[in-house]
């Protein structure tokens, strides 16, 4: 088997009394779409929020391409080729469609922030760099002809499609998606999952924390289980919807609430 892009080991993860992540090993493989499912609660976005380094570990380590991460800042992994999306939207409404792309962008920029504010020759190549670049990941997500427009006047569906591309703007190497289809309609959520299966065709590595049951076992190779910071299952997503576990968990409660 390839070696793993990320690799968490006995993560754990407690707020006060809380137990968010209990002990939760996986792997993920390059070039997969790994779903994380489970019922709320389950501790789905406190393990991005690990891997992103926005809460260190209580336990555990992750590795990412052979890097171990604990101990680094968000910045440093996201240098290290990590991006994300958040369950709620995070965009600069009153920035235009090109200027949040080039939010993404301006963090992996070597003349960084400073140079760019004295405007020198080389911060100037280095700007039209970026735009180009944010320009080309606005292309991928369908909002190039958006770009001008304040990025808060676009539908709410775009919105999640314009966070995408920021994080494609920093050139990820594995993308963290939490909940990209909330709020999107029928025809907005079949072209997410379209979008997502030609980022895995750019090489980029999925892991997409989802509660939209088509969508996930529609894209996914393979589908982490949750439930109470545990992994229940993890496997195919036919072996997952036949796991007796599952069935009763989650996936049970589903087919009784439709
Ligand atoms: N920053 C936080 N402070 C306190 N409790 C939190 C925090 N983040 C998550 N939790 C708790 O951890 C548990 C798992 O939450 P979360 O990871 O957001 O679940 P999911 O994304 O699967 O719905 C929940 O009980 C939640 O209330
Ligand atoms: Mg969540």
């Amino acid at each position: 088997m390839a070696p793993a892009l990320l690799s968490a080991r006995g993560l754990a993860k407690t707020f006060g009394g809380v137990v968010a992540v209990a002990d939760v090993t996986f792997d993920v493989p390059a070039g997969e779409i790994r779903a994380i499912i489970g019922p709320n609660g389950a501790g789905k976005t406190t393990i991005f929020n690990l891997i992103t380094g926005i809460f260190p570990l209580d336990r555990g380590e992750i590795s990412f391409r052979d890097h171990g991460l604990n101990g680094l800042s968000t910045w440093q992994r996201a240098q290290l080729g990590i991006a994300r999306t958040f369950q709620n939207l995070q965009i600069f409404t009153n920035m235009t469609v090109l200027e949040n792309a080039m939010v993404g962008r301006h963090r992996q920029s070597r003349a960084g922030l400073l140079a760019a504010a004295f405007r020198t020759p080389g911060s100037r190549r280095e700007e039209a760099r970026i735009r180009e670049h944010a320009l080309a990941c606005l292309g991928v997500v369908g909002l190039e002809a958006r770009r001008d427009d304040p990025a808060g006047s676009l539908p709410f569906g775009q919105q999640r499609l314009l966070e995408i591309a920021r994080c494609l703007a920093t050139e990820p190497t594995l993308l963290l998606l939490d909940e990209p289809a909330a709020g999107l309609n029928l025809a907005e959520t079949d072209a997410l999952g379209r979008l997502i299966l030609s980022l895995r065709r750019r090489g980029i590595t999925i892991l997409l924390v989802e509660h939209l049951m088509d969508l996930v076992m529609g894209i996914s190779d393979s589908v982490l289980v949750l439930n109470y910071g545990q992994v229940l299952a993890q496997g195919s997503p036919e072996a997952v919807q036949n796991n007796p576990a599952v069935i009763e968990a989650y996936l049970g409660a589903e087919v009784a609430d439709a």
